[in-house]
């Protein structure tokens, strides 16, 4: 009976040792110290022992029993250990590797440029207002001095819907983003020092113009402002942007419904290489005038119905075509391709994510 004891443990602890996944192992447990295993079976042959015998085998057995259990046990682990290994291994991720054969986005020259003023005119301490694209009539013309029979709304090819809103408004795309400055006046106390960027629509289409296109407004209201103020946003403003010194501004007389007095802002470039350079007097051998902004001083009838009392409060403001600021800075030359989404123009056109436009870091990096 003792060797027949030593004999089960030695092949049972042989066999759970080289046991080489988890069900062997679990299938030798089974016929040792399962129901009709043959520990099982060793441990009933107690009952029928005299107690002489069984004070003799049943340490034996019980050990018997014992050792076999910590045989799995320690087993399971080794096999347990060796599959969270193999599993590891298998999911393992190099962090190091360059992403070099996945497709990757890139940030749109337009959303760059946004990205750019925001940053530029956060620094002269203008927060950035958003206004809807679905516009009503009087906050897109009415509000802005431009009634019903004004030529103005002739001239910006107006994108009308069919219906009405509730108030009996008639809606529209808006044509500009002047109608933002009603709603901030309308609902931020002065002094106002916003910009608002955002889509624009009319219907016009040829290589310098689009149905959709892009804005940035200025809008700044407060005490004893002046065109002097004006001037000097627009010139520090577009210094920073075009990142040089020699930018030269030129003024013209001009007219909006909303500004009085009016002023159209052309900046000089010269043609170098087939690409549009920034810098320079327009009157120079070489050189020309592209005209960017819209501006003035804000009307007083606009700052009066936005409920403003005009004698207190004065103002400027002005316009900027985005699309436009992006092709004299980044040399595209047809305004259409912006919103092609053709994969090689976005390759070759767009902006690493990662390079946000900072004025400490560069503005454009
Ligand atoms: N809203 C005008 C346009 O789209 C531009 C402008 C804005 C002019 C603000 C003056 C002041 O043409």
């Amino acid at each position: 009976m003792m060797s027949d004891i030593q004999a089960v443990q030695a092949r049972l602890v042989d066999d759970i040792n080289a046991a080489s996944d988890l069900d062997t192992l679990e299938a030798l447990r089974v016929a040792a110290l399962g129901k009709a295993g043959s520990i099982t079976a060793l441990l009933k042959t107690l009952g029928g022992m005299s107690p002489e015998e069984r004070q003799a085998q049943g340490p034996r057995i019980h050990a018997l029993r014992e050792s076999v259990t910590t045989a799995i046990a320690s087993r399971k682990a080794a096999l347990d250990a060796a599959a969270l290994d193999v599993k590891l291994a298998a999911e393992a991720i190099d962090m190091t590797l360059p992403a070099a054969d996945t497709p990757r986005g890139s940030v749109h020259p337009v959303s760059q440029v946004m990205d750019e003023l925001a940053e530029i005119f956060a620094d002269m301490g203008f927060a950035v207002a958003t206004g809807p694209e679905i516009e009503d009539d009087w906050h897109n013309f009415t509000a802005l001095n431009i009634p019903e029979t004004h030529p103005a709304r002739a001239m910006h090819d107006t994108f009308y819907f069919p219906d009405a809103n509730a108030d009996g408004q008639k809606m529209l795309l808006r044509t500009h983003t002047s109608p933002v400055q009603i709603r901030t006046m309308m609902t931020q106390e002065p002094p106002i020092r916003i910009i608002a960027p955002g889509r624009v629509y009319r219907s016009d289409s040829d290589a310098t113009h689009t149905p959709m296109f892009h804005q940035v407004e200025g809008l700044v209201i407060d005490r004893g402002i002046h065109m002097g103020h004006l001037k000097w946003t627009l010139e520090t403003f577009l210094k920073a942007y075009f990142e040089r010194d020699d930018i030269v501004l030129r003024l013209r007389p001009s007219y909006f419904p909303f500004t009085e007095p009016s002023a159209e802002v052309d900046v000089g470039y010269k043609q170098e290489k087939g690409r549009r350079i920034v810098g320079g007097n327009g009157d120079d051998e070489g050189h020309a005038w592209m005209e960017l902004l819209g501006s003035g001083m804000v009307n007083r009838r606009v700052i009066a119905n936005c409920g403003l009392d005009p004698d207190e409060w004065q103002g400027f403001a002005f316009g900027v075509g985005v699309d436009r600021l992006a092709m004299l800075k980044y040399g595209m030359d047809d305004l259409r391709a912006f919103f092609d989404g053709d994969l090689r123009w976005l390759s070759h056109y767009g902006f690493n994510a990662l390079n946000v436009p900072t004025l400490s870091g560069g503005i454009s990096a």
